[in-house]
């Protein structure tokens, strides 16, 4: 059977990553979380003094952006892809309220962009494999078959995010996590370079009331016609 290229994009927390990790598990596609790159290089931005709670030094990170390495690892016990930093697993610390606040500044970095696109391309080069993020319909496979647009409230997604967060143990507030939500929507959708917007091509799904079965039943459903087209 022909493979393809799925592309899921949509605002922060809407659990595209939730479904797009089951839905190339069911393919035996490989995914792709194009967000925990650009997290993944805030973090390294933070670890290196070039972020401050007042200051983000842009040039210095253009500069030392050649010393970033960002791989992915098959975690079996996981069932997808982890995320590594220079050779450091940082699966669990780029997904921090912290990270979370900086990440959009770091994204909105034409230099950082050109150079996660360019490896998120090369992964994807073989087609098979399930991206989500900002700008894959768009800017990373404008060619992809099925592109996919998610979104939901930003109440609703902040009390996902808020539960997920709590859940493993970290000490925050449910309106600490809405208003990073509404400022990440913002920034992500106003940047000049690959703005939060939906492909012309795309699906919209708004999954505020659907069920996780829900949501994977209608993606795999566009899967299937996808395959049938193609
Ligand atoms: O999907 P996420 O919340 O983990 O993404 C983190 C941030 O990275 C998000 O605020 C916007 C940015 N991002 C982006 O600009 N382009 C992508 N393809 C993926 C994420």
């Amino acid at each position: 059977m022909n493979k393809i290229t799925i592309a899921i994009d949509g605002v922060s927390s809407t659990g595209k990553s939730t479904i797009a990790k089951q839905i190339a598990k069911y393919l035996g596609y490989i995914y792709v979380d194009s967000g925990a790159m650009y997290r993944a290089v805030t973090l390294y931005a933070m670890q290196n003094g070039l972020i401050t709670t007042n200051d983000f030094n842009v040039e210095a990170l253009i500069y030392q952006l050649k010393n970033v390495e960002i791989s992915f690892k098959y975690n079996e016990a996981l069932g997808f892809a982890e995320v590594y930093l220079n050779g450091s697993n940082v699966e669990r610390s780029i997904r921090t309220l912290e990270v979370s606040g900086f990440v959009s500044k770091v994204a909105a970095v034409s230099e950082v962009r050109q150079k996660l696109v360019a490896i998120q391309q090369q992964l994807g080069k073989d087609k098979g494999v399930v991206m989500d993020g900002r700008d894959i319909g768009t800017v990373v496979f404008p060619n992809a078959e099925l592109k996919i647009f998610m979104t939901a409230s930003a109440e609703t997604r902040a009390q996902r995010r808020y539960k997920e967060l709590t859940d493993r143990g970290d000490k925050i507030t449910y309106e600490s996590v809405l208003k990073n939500v509404q400022e990440r929507d913002y920034l992500d959708s106003t940047r000049k370079d690959s703005p939060l917007i939906k492909a012309d091509d795309a699906i919209e799904i708004d999954n505020s009331t659907l069920s996780l079965n829900e949501q994977f039943d209608k993606v795999l459903g566009l899967v299937k016609m996808t395959l049938e087209d193609t």
